[in-house]
C-alpha cells in the first residue's frame, strides 16, 4: 500500500490528455518571457519547452515548475527532443539568433533560416493540426518560410509582427497624451522593423482622429512632431539592445495577448504577419502585418483598412524591402 493508494480512490484511470498544450521552441530571453506571460494568464493545461542548450533548459523548466503553486498550470516540461510537444494546439517559435549591436533584424535571414530548415518539420509530425506563432526575426520571412515548409494551410501560421510595434506606438501616443495605451487607438502595419508603416490617418481616441484636431500629424511639416513616435517605434529597440542585450519583457506579454486570443477563440483584431499577396496593390507574395481577425482556427480573417495614397505607397515599399530578402532565398 502506498500513501497516494491510500489517500486517493481514483475513479478514472486514463491519464488525461492536454488540451490546451502550448510549446515554446526556444528557451531563450524571449522564450522564457512568453512562458511567464503565458502561466501568468493561465492559458493551457500543460507547457512544454524545447531549445537544444539542454542543461540550461532543464533549470529553467525546474524554475518554472517551483512556482506552480502560483500559477494555475498543471503542467511543464522540457526536452530537446520535439516529442516533449506532442499534441500541441499552439507553438511559438523563439529560437535562433539574435541582433548583435548595430545588426538589423534582416541580417539575421542566413542564420535562423537554417535552424527553421531543420524545425519546422519536427514540429509538424507531433502536431500536425497546432496553429504556430513565429516570433523569432527576422519575423515576417521566417513566417512566410514556416508557411512554405509546413505546408500548413495560411490561417494556421501566425507571425508576431506588427503586434509589438503597435503596442509600442500606443505606449508612446498614451504617453504624449497622458492616456493608457489601452485608449489610444492606432495601427503600425507592414514589416517588423525599419520599414514599419504608421497609419496616422486611423489614429484616434474615443473615435475623435487626431487628424481632425492636427491635419498634419505625422508629417514633416507637423509642429507638435508626432512623426517622433513612429521614430521612437523604430530605434528604441536598437537602443534597448545597445543597453540591455535584447528585447523581452514587451514581445512576451505581447505573445501571451496573442495566444490568448488563439486559445480562446475570441476573435479580436491583432496587427500580425500573414500572407498579404493582392491586397494594398501588394503584388508579390510577402507575409507581413496587416490587421487580421485571430480565434480557435488562427488567421480567420484580414480587415481591409483605408489607408490614404501615401501611407499604401508606404506599405508597398515595405512589402517590396521584404520581397527582395525573399527572392534570394530558396524556400
Ligand atoms: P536567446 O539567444 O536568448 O535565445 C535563443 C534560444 O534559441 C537559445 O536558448 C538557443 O539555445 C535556442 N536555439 C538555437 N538554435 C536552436 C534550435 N535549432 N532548436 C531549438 N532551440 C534553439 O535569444 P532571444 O533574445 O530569446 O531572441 C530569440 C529570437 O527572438 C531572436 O531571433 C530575436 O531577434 C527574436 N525577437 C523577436 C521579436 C519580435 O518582435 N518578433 C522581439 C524580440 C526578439
Ligand atoms: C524587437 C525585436 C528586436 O524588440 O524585434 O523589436
Amino acid at each position: 500500500a502506498t500513501v497516494q493508494g491510500e489517500l486517493i480512490k481514483n475513479l478514472t484511470s486514463k491519464e488525461s490528455v492536454p488540451r490546451n498544450k502550448i510549446s515554446i521552441i526556444g528557451s531563450g530571453s524571449v522564450g522564457l518571457a512568453c512562458a511567464i506571460s503565458i502561466l501568468l494568464r493561465g492559458l493551457s493545461d500543460e507547457l512544454a519547452l524545447v531549445d537544444v542548450a539542454e542543461g540550461k533548459l532543464r533549470g529553467e523548466m525546474l524554475d518554472l515548475q517551483h512556482g506552480s503553486l502560483f500559477v494555475k498550470m498543471p503542467k511543464i516540461v522540457s526536452s530537446k527532443d520535439y516529442q516533449v510537444t506532442a499534441n500541441s494546439r499552439l507553438v511559438i517559435i523563439t529560437a535562433g539568433a539574435r541582433q548583435k549591436k548595430g545588426e538589423t533584424r534582416l541580417d539575421l535571414v542566413q542564420r535562423n533560416l537554417a535552424i527553421f530548415r531543420l524545425m519546422i518539420s519536427d514540429i509538424m509530425m507531433h502536431s500536425p493540426n497546432c496553429k504556430v506563432i513565429i516570433v523569432s526575426n527576422p519575423v515576417d520571412i521566417l513566417t512566410y518560410v514556416t508557411w512554405k515548409l509546413s505546408g500548413i494551410p495560411q490561417n494556421r501560421v501566425i507571425g508576431s509582427g506588427c503586434n509589438l510595434d503597435t503596442a509600442r506606438f500606443r505606449f508612446l501616443i498614451g504617453q504624449k497624451l497622458g492616456l493608457h495605451a489601452e485608449s489610444c487607438h492606432g495601427w503600425v502595419l507592414g514589416e517588423h522593423g525599419d520599414s514599419c508603416v504608421p497609419v496616422w490617418s486611423g489614429v484616434n481616441v474615443a473615435g475623435v482622429p487626431l487628424r481632425d484636431l492636427n491635419a498634419q500629424l505625422g508629417t514633416d511639416q507637423d509642429p507638435e512632431r508626432w512623426k517622433d513616435v513612429h521614430k521612437e517605434v523604430v530605434a528604441s529597440p536598437y537602443e534597448i539592445i545597445k543597453t540591455k542585450g535584447y528585447t523581452s519583457w514587451a514581445i512576451g506579454l505581447s505573445v501571451a495577448d496573442l495566444a490568448e486570443s488563439v486559445l480562446r477563440d475570441l476573435r479580436r483584431v491583432h496587427p500580425v504577419s500573414t500572407i498579404v499577396k493582392g491586397l494594398y496593390g501588394i503584388r508579390e507574395e510577402v507575409a507581413l502585418s496587416v490587421p487580421c481577425v485571430l480565434g480557435g482556427d488562427g488567421i480567420a480573417g484580414l480587415i481591409q483598412v483605408k489607408l490614404t495614397p501615401e501611407e499604401e505607397a508606404r506599405l508597398k515599399k515595405s512589402a517590396e524591402t521584404l520581397w527582395e530578402v525573399l527572392r534570394a532565398l530558396d524556400v
